[in-house]
């Protein structure tokens, strides 16, 4: 039997009650809100004190529009509710309350264990899917370094968040497509190839070896102009295919993305396209053309631009006096390049928040070209192009040297991660089997967690002592969580079933890691609808923390309400709750892009 909606219901017989107490308030609805299930649905909220129940609506906030009083209102809806809910002919799980201006709802707490522990038992990791998405195809932008520079941690958020969102949609059964889009094209690289040719080494490079020569003809070239002259003319060579010049670019690709490629494999992030600005470079013509043809184009001060009809925006710089193309027109080709290819229902680039006013002159440019070329409006891109923008990431500590021009390198980060995480388990587990690959897996996934923690447009605030924090809000104390539930699990000799006495689950502790997990699959839309994995990293520390409430729960004698006792049949109850635990924190995790180790 598939698991009830709860909400859902309620909402839907919130709405008819509304309906029948309130006949007249649908004749409002041109100036306000409509008391229909989604509107009932979407404002539903969370009582402060779950006692009260699991959903509430706040009646009082429409006191004024339905012109009675809150407490009235609440009572005649709560009444009404419940009479339809007689009235039909399932057994229904749930009774609603009216308190002080909401209407509660009530439900009953067997059949909602019941029906969320079956079905997570049975679907194991793949509850919460769903085919929501089916059909529609999400491409998602992230990660996107340079070429001959570091990976550095301005590049680990968008690296976690990307990877994050790619499967959170794949849970929800759309078709995302992760893109890494490189930064290998630019006039930086005729610097690169000048610094390269004077002062490189003949092999055996790393991007570290690289970005000390950036740093270094950055410097020379404030003294010496003639070096920047040299730059020019060395890029253009590489635009024009000179055979040498281009293979010591591929050359710095070649090094770049191997160092890329360990950090990935390291943090497991996956993607499904790895391309680069270089890409874009014979698809660039077509576009301008497209934009000259739509009279978009004007000269300004010599350079190619497109004006935007926006007084918060500046023009979009197309080309510069000197005809070179620029990190725009790469994106603008890109775009569309993106559209022809995937015919995409959205399309996101996750990118820091310093980027937003590069994204808006983007996608204004589209917007103008389309309306220009008058493309139908179900064929535009408009509108299914987003900037999923997020804030800085603060390294306010000392424990990080930086190497050359200030870069705090990614693989320094997570490598010292993995050396504190690897202290710890000495010192707490000493006979652990496969440290190594434990402290890893700690490690970066304190590492990963960190930048998930908040909120995205909020700035994360790095700091070592807190991420690695076993007890804190971090990711070592969700994997110390899920170990701690393997470990029972082990424990447990008996096999983990289904079938079991649901009315024994019925202490406060049990409750709510019960309504914890019924809301699993909702938190996992709210994820995407918001494009926010905080959520999900949010939703599993109150669920661990329910399970460490549980777990360290205490009987009236004052001990420790042991979840394996002699009691055959509660012991069999609670390992099944133990067991959905351990499988949504595994899969939350999953979807965060966090291993779950079994020991540590
Ligand atoms: N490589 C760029 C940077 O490091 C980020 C690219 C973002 N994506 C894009 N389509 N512009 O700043």
């Amino acid at each position: 039997m598939a698991k009830i909606d709860f909400k859902k219901q309620f909402a839907k017989a919130t709405a008819q009650a509304f309906q029948t107490v309130y006949p007249d308030i649908f004749k409002k609805q041109g100036e306000e809100q409509v008391f229909d299930n989604e509107f009932i649905y979407e404002n539903l909220e969370k009582p402060k004190d779950p006692q009260l129940g699991r959903f509430a609506f706040p009646v009082f906030r429409y006191a004024k529009l339905l012109n009675d009083n809150p407490n009235e209102i609440a009572a005649k809806i709560a009444h009404k509710n419940n009479q339809l809910i007689k009235n039909t002919s399932e057994s229904v799980p749930f009774e609603a309350v009216a308190t002080g201006g909401f209407i509660n709802a009530k439900i009953n707490a067997e059949i909602e264990a019941q029906q969320t522990l079956e079905e997570i038992l049975t679907k194991s990791s793949e509850y919460g899917s769903s085919k929501k998405g089916k059909g529609h195809k999400i491409l998602v932008e992230y990660s996107s370094p340079n070429i001959a520079k570091p990976f550095g941690i301005g590049h680990l958020r968008t690296t976690i968040l990307g990877n994050s969102l790619r499967r959170i949609f794949r849970k929800l059964g759309y078709e995302a497509i992760g893109i890494n889009y490189l930064g290998d094209w630019g006039t930086q690289f005729g610097k690169m190839i000048v610094a390269y040719k004077k002062w490189g080494k003949k092999n055996k490079n790393t991007v570290a070896d690289l970005y000390d020569l950036y740093v270094k003809i950055h410097r020379e070239a404030e003294q010496d102009n003639k070096l920047n002259d040299e730059a020019r003319a060395a890029f253009k060579k590489l635009e024009d295919g000179d055979k040498e010049i281009t293979a010591l670019w591929e050359y710095f690709k070649t090094i770049s993305w191997a160092e890329f490629e360990r950090i990935y494999n390291l943090m497991d992030i996956e993607f499904d396209w790895v391309t680069g600005e270089s890409f874009l470079n014979d698809k660039m013509e077509q576009v301008i053309d497209r934009l000259k043809e739509a009279k978009l184009t004007s000269i300004s001060e010599g350079a190619l631009i497109v004006e935007l009809d926006d007084p918060q925006l500046p023009p979009c710089l197309l080309k510069k006096a000197d005809g070179a193309t620029l990190y725009a027109t790469r994106d603008l080709a890109g775009l569309l390049y993106r559209w022809d290819k995937y015919k995409f229902d959205e399309a996101l680039y996750v990118v820091g928040s310093a980027q937003a006013v590069h994204f808006k002159q983007v996608f204004k440019v589209i917007d103008l070209l389309e309306k220009a070329e008058n493309i139908p409006e179900n064929n535009r891109i408009d509108g299914r192009a987003k900037h999923i923008d997020f804030g800085w990431v603060k390294f306010g500590d000392k424990m990080m040297s930086t190497r050359q021009g200030n870069i705090i390198f990614l693989e320094d980060v997570i490598n010292k991660a993995v050396a504190l995480a690897k202290e710890k388990i000495k010192e707490k587990n000493p006979d652990l089997k496969n440290i190594e690959e434990t402290a890893l897996t700690i490690g970066v996934g304190a590492v990963i967690f960190s930048q998930l923690s908040v909120r995205r447009q909020k700035d994360v605030n790095f700091d070592w002592n807190e991420v690695l924090n076993f007890e804190g809000e971090t990711g070592p104390y969700l994997q110390y969580t899920h170990a701690r539930l393997c470990s029972l699990i082990r424990n447990y000799h008996e096999e983990i079933v289904s079938d079991i006495n649901y009315s024994l689950l019925h202490n406060e502790e049990e409750k709510r890691i019960i309504e914890h997990l019924s809301d699993f699959p909702e938190l996992v839309h709210e994820a995407a609808k918001n494009y926010e994995p905080n959520f999900i990293a949010t939703y599993l520390l109150k669920l661990s923390g329910a399970f460490n409430k549980f777990y360290q729960r205490k009987k009236e004698d004052g001990k420790i309400d042991k979840i394996i006792s002699d009691d055959k049949e509660l012991t069999s109850a609670r390992m099944a709750l133990v067991k959905a635990v351990q499988i949504i924190l595994k899969e939350g995790l999953y979807l965060l892009g966090i291993k779950a180790p079994e020991e540590m």
